[in-house]
């Protein structure tokens, strides 16, 4: 029931992705009361999920889900709208409902890709939404299907997921510095890369604001660090960061060749913009959110200290 909001009892959907696993590495394994593999709660299935996750629900009473799944392949999207469209619409739609019904919280994320990209203003909140691709459109359905349903929930834009679980823009940065000679990034799409922890650390500080607040202030939130910058701009940060760490390094900085998104033939169009503006999550939490150069630094920490 919502009515204790100290600490959660989180059912986590998603465990093995990185936003997953970094909720995994935040709270002590008590608190997280479920966290089902895709073979126990398949989201693609069109029957049987509600059942399913009411369940697991009255077997281990959260009061908290914290859906980290989606279908994240971008590209892949394009020819498989469908599952797309399951995984990533119907299935937080199931679990809106089912969290309605139950009264429990639900935790829900969506991405930069509900935007056109047009202009260079971060986005907020109530900007239009135009998505470019099926998996854009797929996470944009998800967020009208949790809207539409009656659970307390938090949904939260973000962007460039990045973290020491899982296969992330920066690992494979990383991989290839350490065995070419010569790089070659886009320069001509911005944004604030995001580390995982952030997704899960900061929604913590809200639900656990709640004790002290009459308003909860549930409801849309765009979650990313502070400052911009390119995936050229990114690379070059985190390998020059490594190399000071003494790294392997081999691509010499000059040899990080900024290249426009025309020259990589992609499936799914990205947006040029995906500037997203946080002045909501910052004032709902009191607190000016980290930069994007920070949670860089932290995750090559982690990553050195798991090498
Ligand atoms: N990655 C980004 O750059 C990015 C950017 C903006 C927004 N987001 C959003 O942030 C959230 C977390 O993303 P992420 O990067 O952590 O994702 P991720 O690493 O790709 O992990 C996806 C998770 O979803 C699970 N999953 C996929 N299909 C499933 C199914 N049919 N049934 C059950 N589980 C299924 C995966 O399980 P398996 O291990 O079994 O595949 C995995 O645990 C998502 O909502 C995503 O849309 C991500």
């Amino acid at each position: 029931m919502l009515t204790t909001y100290n600490e959660p009892r989180v059912l986590l959907i998603g465990a093995s992705g990185q936003v997953g696993g970094a909720w995994q590495a935040l709270l002590p394994a008590a608190q997280i009361v479920a966290a089902p593999s895709r073979a126990q709660l398949d989201l693609c299935q069109r029957d049987g999920l509600a059942d399913a996750l009411a369940r697991l629900i009255e077997q281990t009473e959260p009061n908290l889900i914290v859906n980290a799944a989606a279908y994240t392949a971008v590209d892949r999207a394009e020819q498989e709208p469908e599952l797309a469209f399951a995984i990533n619409a119907h299935a937080p739609g199931v679990i809106a409902r089912v969290a309605g019904a139950a009264r429990i919280g639900l935790i829900h994320y969506s991405t930069d890709y509900v935007f056109d990209g047009r202009g260079h203003e971060p986005f907020t909140e109530t900007d239009s939404v135009a998505p470019l691709s099926v998996y854009g459109r797929s996470k944009l359905a998800g967020e009208n299907e949790v809207q539409a349903a009656s659970a307390a929930h938090w949904i939260f834009r973000t962007s460039w997921v990045f973290g020491v679980h899982g296969q992330n823009f920066l690992k494979t940065m990383l991989r290839l510095a350490q065995s070419k000679d010569e790089l070659r990034v886009v320069n001509d799409q911005f944004g604030a890369p995001t580390p995982a922890s952030l997704l899960a650390r900061l929604p913590l500080l809200l639900w656990r604001g709640l004790a002290q607040t009459e308003q909860p202030g549930w409801g849309l939130y765009h979650l990313c660090p502070s400052g911009v910058t390119s995936w050229h701009g990114y690379a070059c940060y985190a390998i020059e960061q490594a190399r000071q760490k003494g790294w392997p390094i081999k691509v010499q900085p000059q040899a990080i060749y900024p290249v426009t998104s025309d020259e990589f033939v992609v499936q799914a169009t990205r947006p040029h913009n995906s500037r997203l503006a946080t002045n909501k999550l910052a004032q709902a939490l009191g607190m000016a959110l980290p930069s994007w150069q920070q949670g860089v630094d932290e995750v090559l920490a982690q990553l050195e200290a798991q090498a």
